[in-house]
């Protein structure tokens, strides 16, 4: 059964804003390799496919509905900050505005009584919370640092070792 238009248009949506988060991890990424903070980098590497993924899983379930993928322009990204706690706010933030996005379209799919729909958007309900918690986490051990270099960087190399 195709999903309604007023859905629709929100999955459409997402499937950009999803691939946009991937570019502006990578921008972050972009930033962390030109800084000492490799561990950083890597994690946003990783954050970055992640994002494609949740792209993807909202493309696939647009075609499996029989609907037809339109595919958006994506912004330019920013690849300069000034520290990994400006970073690392701006995740949180990010994270949070997505968290919200995943909301609204829940809101519709309970309004529309699209019940199928309602539990691909569980998946995302509960990865959001996940995504929440993995950038609050960081930005407060961040936070922790003060002015020392030295356990930024052990923050960095801990970080760095994220396996998916
Ligand atoms: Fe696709 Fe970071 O949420």
């Amino acid at each position: 059964m195709v999903i309604e238009k007023k859905l629709l248009d929100l999955f459409q949506e997402q499937i950009r804003n999803e691939f946009e988060s991937a570019y502006k991890y990578l921008g972050m990424a972009a930033y962390f390799e030109s800084t000492p903070y490799k561990g950083f980098a890597k994690w946003m590497r990783k954050q970055a496919s992640e994002e494609m993924e949740h792209a993807m899983k909202f493309f696939d379930y647009v075609n499996d509905r029989g609907n037809h993928v339109e595919l958006f322009p994506l912004i330019s990204m920013p690849t300069h900050y000034t520290s990994p706690l400006e970073v690392f706010r701006e995740t949180l933030e990010h994270e949070q505005q997505v968290t919200h996005l995943i909301h609204e379209m829940y809101r519709v799919a309970l309004e529309i009584q699209d019940f199928a729909a309602q539990v691909l958007l569980q998946w995302y309900i509960i990865e959001q919370v996940e995504e929440e918690k993995q950038a609050q986490d960081i930005l407060s051990q961040i936070e922790t640092t003060g002015d020392s270099i030295a356990a930024l960087m052990k923050i960095d190399s801990k970080v760095g070792k994220r396996k998916d």
